[in-house]
C-alpha cells in the first residue's frame, strides 16, 4: 500500500488522549472537559492508571509488552523479521505538577495510534515496531529529567536513579515508588538488553517558533545543552530584630543576588538560566535563614557557551556571597559577614544532534502523509527542551517531530495542541516509522 493511503484515525487519537487524562487531572483553566491541566507525577497512583491503560491497550493490539527495571514500558508489534530490534515511537506519560495534556502524552498516544493504524490496514512491517512509555521524563517528582532513558542509555547509573528522593518532604524514592505501583520490571534497564533500531518522538514544540511562522511540522535536528545544579548557600541563623545587617550571614539575601546574577550573565551570553526550586531553612519569619538551596537550570545551544557560563557563575557566586560588588548587586552598603556556596551537578545533558536518516524520514513523511496540497510545510529546528530522544540518540538513530502549541505555552495547565495538529503529528510519526522500516 502507498504510504499516502494509510491514514491514522484523528478522532480516535483525540478521544484516547483525553480518556487517559482523566487520571491525574490538575488545575482547570477553561470551560471544557478538555481544558483541565494535568498533575500526573511519575510513579503516582494516577501514573499507574495511565500505565495500566497503556499495557492493556497495546496487549489488546497484539503487542508483546515488557517492563524494565526503571519501569520503562516497551510494547512491540512483531514484523516479518523479528531478529532485528524494533523501530519505536517513544515519549512519556508523566507530567509536571501544573502540566498540560500534550507534553509527552501526545507522543505516546500517537505511537499507539500508529500501531492501531498498522493493524487496521493489516500491515506487516519488515521489522518489529513499537511504542515506549519512558519513566519520569519530567524530573518533576524525582529531580533528574529523562532519567530512565538515561539509565537505558548507560549515561546514568541505576543506583543513582533508584536512590533519588522525591522533591519536598516525602521519603519516597524512585525505586520504592516504582515497586509500590507494580512497575519495577524484570527486564534489565539497558540498551544492550533492550535494543532500539530507531526512535521517533512526536512532541508539542513547547515554544513559539512554529506558531509564529505558521509552520505545521518541525523536523527536529537536535536539542540544546542543559545542566541542572543544586546550589546550597550556607550562612548563619540569627534573630531578625536584633541583628543588624552588617552582622548577618543572610543566606536568602545572598541567594537572591545569585539568582539575579545568573539571569544577567546568562542574558549577556545568549544563554538561559532559571530557578524553579527554592528552600529556606529554618523557614521562620523572625529568623534570618542560615541555609538556602535553589535549583539552577542553565541552557545553551553550544556546549562551549554553557561551560563558559557555568565557570563564570561558579567563580562569581562565591565572590558575591562574600560581599564583593559584581554587577552592582550589593544591597545598600551592607557587606554583611558573607556566606559560602556549594554546587552539586544533578543533570548534565550536552547538546544533541539527531540522525540525518531519521530527520529525512520525518521530512519525507510530511509529503507522504500530509499530501502535496499542504506542500513541504516542514521546517528544521532545534529543541529548547530536553526529551528522552536525547538519550536514545546516544544508542540509536533518533529524531523528533514537533507540532505547534498555542501561544508556545507548556508546563502550564493551559498548554493546548489542536486536534488537527495532534493528528498531523501522529500521521507524520506513522509515516516516519514506516519509512525507517523500509530503509
Ligand atoms: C526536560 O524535560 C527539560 O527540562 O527540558
Ligand atoms: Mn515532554
Ligand atoms: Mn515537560
Ligand atoms: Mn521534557
Amino acid at each position: 500500500k502507498e504510504l499516502s493511503a494509510i491514514r491514522i484515525d484523528r478522532d480516535r487519537l483525540w478521544k484516547d488522549l483525553h480518556t487517559t487524562c482523566e487520571w491525574g487531572k490538575g488545575e482547570r483553566w477553561g470551560e471544557n472537559a478538555t481544558d483541565i491541566g494535568m498533575s500526573r507525577l511519575a510513579s503516582s497512583d494516577a501514573d499507574k492508571q495511565a500505565r495500566d491503560w497503556f499495557v492493556k491497550t497495546t496487549q489488546d493490539l497484539g503487542c508483546d509488552v515488557n517492563v524494565d527495571a526503571m519501569g520503562n514500558i516497551f510494547a512491540v508489534r512483531p514484523g516479518m523479521d523479528n531478529s532485528a530490534p524494533p523501530t519505536y515511537a517513544g515519549s512519556h506519560m508523566d507530567t509536571q505538577p501544573t502540566g498540560g495534556r500534550y507534553d509527552g502524552i501526545l507522543g505516546v498516544h500517537a505511537g499507539i495510534e500508529a500501531l492501531k493504524t498498522m493493524k487496521d490496514n493489516d500491515m506487516e512491517t519488515e521489522y518489529p515496531t513499537g511504542v515506549i512509555n519512558w519513566t519520569n521524563e519530567e524530573g518533576a517528582r524525582f529531580p533528574i529529567s529523562m532519567i530512565s532513558s538515561g539509565v537505558w542509555a548507560g549515561a546514568i547509573p541505576l543506583e543513582k536513579a533508584y536512590n533519588l528522593r522525591e522533591v519536598g518532604s516525602g521519603n519516597a524514592t524512585q525505586k520504592s515508588e516504582l515497586e509500590r505501583i507494580g512497575y519495577l520490571g524484570p527486564l534489565e534497564a539497558n540498551h544492550k538488553a533492550n535494543p532500539i533500531a530507531a526512535h521517533f518522538e512526536l512532541h508539542i514544540e513547547q515554544g513559539p517558533i512554529l506558531e509564529a511562522s505558521g509552520g505545521k511540522i518541525g523536523a527536529v535536528e537536535g536539542v540544546q545543552a542543559y545542566k541542572w545544579h543544586t546550589i546550597t548557600v550556607n550562612g548563619r541563623d540569627c534573630h531578625t530584630g536584633t541583628t543588624d545587617f552588617q552582622n548577618r550571614s543572610d543566606a536568602m539575601l545572598t541567594a537572591a543576588k545569585l539568582i539575579l546574577h545568573s539571569h544577567n550573565r546568562a542574558s549577556e551570553a545568549g544563554c538561559l538560566a532559571s530557578t524553579g526550586i527554592l528552600t529556606l531553612k529554618p523557614g521562620s519569619t523572625n529568623t534570618v535563614p542560615g541555609v538556602v538551596q535553589f535549583s539552577l537550570d542553565i541552557r545553551s545551544k553550544e556546549d562551549a557557551a554553557l561551560l563558559q557560563l557555568e565557570e563564570t557563575l561558579k567563580s562569581e557566586f562565591s565572590k558575591i556571597a562574600q560581599g564583593e560588588e559584581i554587577g552592582g548587586l550589593n544591597a545598600r552598603g551592607t557587606k554583611g559577614r558573607g556566606c559560602t556556596v556549594k554546587w552539586q551537578l544533578d543533570t548534565d545533558s550536552p547538546a544533541t544532534t539527531f540522525h540525518e536518516d531519521c530527520i529525512k524520514c520525518v521530512e519525507e513523511s510530511v509529503s507522504d502523509m500530509l499530501g502535496t496540497s499542504e506542500g513541504p510545510n516542514v521546517q528544521r529546528m532545534t529543541s529548547g527542551a530536553g526529551h528522552d530522544s536525547v538519550y536514545t540518540a546516544r544508542r540509536a538513530p533518533t529524531s523528533m517531530i514537533f507540532v505547534p502549541c498555542r501561544d508556545g505555552i507548556s508546563h502550564n495547565p493551559a498548554e493546548y495542541c489542536s486536534q488537527e495538529d495532534c493528528g498531523n503529528g501522529a500521521q507524520v510519526l506513522l509515516g516516519a516509522m514506516l519509512r525507517y522500516d523500509r530503509l
